[in-house]
């Protein structure tokens, strides 16, 4: 068996990568489009103007929906076959740059490249967060911001999930070995028998990472479902039981 590090999660983004995304609107797939998107988007303020980098840009919708709000938008992402979607979704009258990179070293980028960036479910995905997060504040403007999202690592544990009674029926999310750091198999796909993997780290890890690297931790945000977007998508009145995703909003002290 491969050892679960960078490399593997991303031959394994490599063979999903179609699969993930196959059902991706221009708002990505239905959580980022009522959880992730309102959040990143009150992180991420007036973008008119700003150079802006999509760190694990994935299929490029992100990036597509900073470049409409009027930002200056370089990807990038380590998996070739993400890159190959995005730049076929992407229109070239957008202009946006999709460049190949692991974000734990970025040498593509001078020191101090972009006013923001933006890592959208990524720094969960590889092994060396602490390396990424110090890079992120390489390539920013000093009072240059670095937004984040993650699974929520208090909620998102191994073993967490649903206990179900016997009908099915949802009583409650379990969470356990919060303390056991390290690489996991998601549930995603389900059907397949390599899974995609993700890095479980706590809280206090990241906060250690973020602080240690230099950054300013601004806000924490958890996602909520809108009233909106609760009458749209009745299914989400469940995400008001746990909280799924975690958003850190940092910036660059000097
Ligand atoms: C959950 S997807 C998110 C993609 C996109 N940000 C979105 O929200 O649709 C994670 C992405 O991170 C990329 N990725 C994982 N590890 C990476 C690394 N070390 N460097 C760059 N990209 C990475 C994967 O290839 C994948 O495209």
């Amino acid at each position: 068996m491969n050892k679960w590090d960078t490399e593997e999660a991303i031959r394994r983004w490599n063979m999903h990568a179609e699969n993930f995304t196959a059902r991706y609107t221009e708002e990505g797939d239905r959580s980022r489009e009522v959880l992730l998107n309102p959040a990143l988007q009150e992180c991420m303020g007036t973008l008119a103007g700003k150079k802006v980098l999509d760190a694990g840009c994935g299929e490029g919708y992100l990036s597509r929906k900073m470049v409409r709000a009027g930002a200056l938008v370089e990807g990038v992402d380590y998996s070739p076959e993400m890159l190959e979607l995005a730049r076929k979704r992407t229109p070239s009258d957008l202009g946006i740059t999709y460049h190949h990179g692991n974000l734990e070293k970025l040498e593509m980028f001078g020191d101090q490249s972009f006013d923001q960036i933006v890592s959208n479910m990524v720094i969960q995905d590889l092994e060396d967060y602490e390396q990424a997060i110090a890079e992120m504040r390489r390539l920013l403007v000093p009072g240059g911001s670095f937004i984040f999202s993650i699974l929520h690592p208090c909620f998102q544990t191994p073993d967490s999930g649903w206990v179900k009674d016997e009908a099915g029926k949802k009583l409650h999310w379990k969470v356990n070995r919060y303390f056991s750091e390290g690489a996991l198999e998601q549930d995603m796909p389900y059907d397949q028998e390599e899974k995609l993997l993700y890095f479980h780290r706590t809280l206090g890890s990241y906060v250690q990472a973020i602080t240690g690297a230099g950054l300013l931790l601004e806000a924490m945000i958890e996602p909520k479902p809108s009233a909106e977007m609760l009458e749209r998508y009745p299914d989400f009145h469940e995400d008001l039981n746990v909280s799924h995703f975690l958003i850190f909003k940092t910036k660059r002290r000097g």
